[in-house]
């Protein structure tokens, strides 16, 4: 069993460890090997405590029976206002030893229900086009709205944004956020 929950300032180490195992793993191969080793649970354990206080935004984790995070999802308001999209989400990660279990899902359906609940009814993401996770995106029926040129790791990449214009059928998922526990 798999619960959906808001994040807090507790869940900052946890948060940090699924983000730095996973883009070791999604992105060996693709960005510089270097940058991924380096990359240090410290710096971003601090980087989860500030992106937890942007106004606007809302992060979930995906926690187990037995109360470890194996994924997140963090969005808000969209930043590209070229694509005439309301909300977004900034970062979507699923730990490697969990993936294609429906945990991305029910954090997808728990971000869209968020931003319904403000009105954000169109949203969209952007993925590395070098991603094979990108996939995840078309299976939800993501539209390829775009690419642009972007620096990750001091090295140049291609972006693709997917779009939802009506983002109520994501919400459907099993699993939507429950309140936060009591701790
Ligand atoms: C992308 C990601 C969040 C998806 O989460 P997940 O828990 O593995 O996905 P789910 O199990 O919920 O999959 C939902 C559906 O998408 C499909 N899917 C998942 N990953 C896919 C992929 N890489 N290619 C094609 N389809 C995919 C599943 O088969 C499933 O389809 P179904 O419901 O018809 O059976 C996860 O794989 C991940 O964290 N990847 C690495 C990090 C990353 O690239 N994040 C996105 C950066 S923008």
């Amino acid at each position: 069993m798999i619960h959906i929950l808001p994040a807090t300032q507790d869940d900052t180490a946890a948060l940090a460890r699924v983000y730095v195992d996973t883009w070791r793993n999604q992105y060996a191969g693709i960005l510089p090997a270097t940058y991924l080793a380096r990359m240090s649970l410290a710096e971003y354990q601090i980087k989860w405590a500030g992106y937890l206080n942007i106004p606007g935004t809302a992060t979930y984790i995906a926690q187990t029976d037995k109360g470890e995070v194996i994924g997140f999802a963090h969005g808000g308001p969209a930043r590209d206002k070229d694509l005439d999209y309301f909300a977004e989400i900034y970062l979507l990660y699923v730990a490697p030893h969990c993936q294609q279990r429906g945990v991305g899902r029910q954090l997808v359906a728990s971000m869209a229900q968020q931003f319904v609940n403000i009105g954000l009814w169109s949203m969209a993401v952007w993925a590395l086009r070098d991603n094979p996770s990108r996939g995840f995106y078309d299976v939800l029926g993501g539209e390829r709205l775009a690419e642009k040129h972007v620096r990750v790791a001091g090295e140049n990449y291609i972006e693709v944004a997917y779009g939802w214009r009506d983002i109520r059928p994501l919400t459907s998922a099993k699993g939507l956020a429950s309140q936060r526990r009591q701790s």
